[in-house]
């Protein structure tokens, strides 16, 4: 493929990207941390208001692990998928 398709392409995957991603949606994906990888962020009978209050995200659908954690860290921007 001509490197000028390729980025046109490219363009139109971003373009399409922003389009449909909204940020609940982001936020949602960012939450979705496994048990075993979640970093407290509350403290034990936090509730999901004071939870999402400080910035986190509250899933008490896991006994035995925090139900208030840091959402994942989103590092890698999606422009690097495309080079
Ligand atoms: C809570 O976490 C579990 C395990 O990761 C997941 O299956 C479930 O969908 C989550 N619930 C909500 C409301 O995000």
């Amino acid at each position: 493929m001509a490197p000028m398709q390729n980025k046109v392409i490219c363009v139109l995957v971003l373009v399409s990207m922003l389009a449909l991603g909204t940020l609940a949606q982001a936020e949602t994906e960012a939450c979705e941390v496994e048990p075993a990888e979640r970093q407290n962020c509350g403290f034990p009978g936090i509730t999901a208001t004071q939870c999402t209050s400080r910035g986190c995200c509250f899933n008490d659908s896991v006994r035995g692990f925090p139900w208030c954690f840091h959402p994942k860290a989103i590092e890698v921007p999606p422009e690097e998928e495309c080079f």
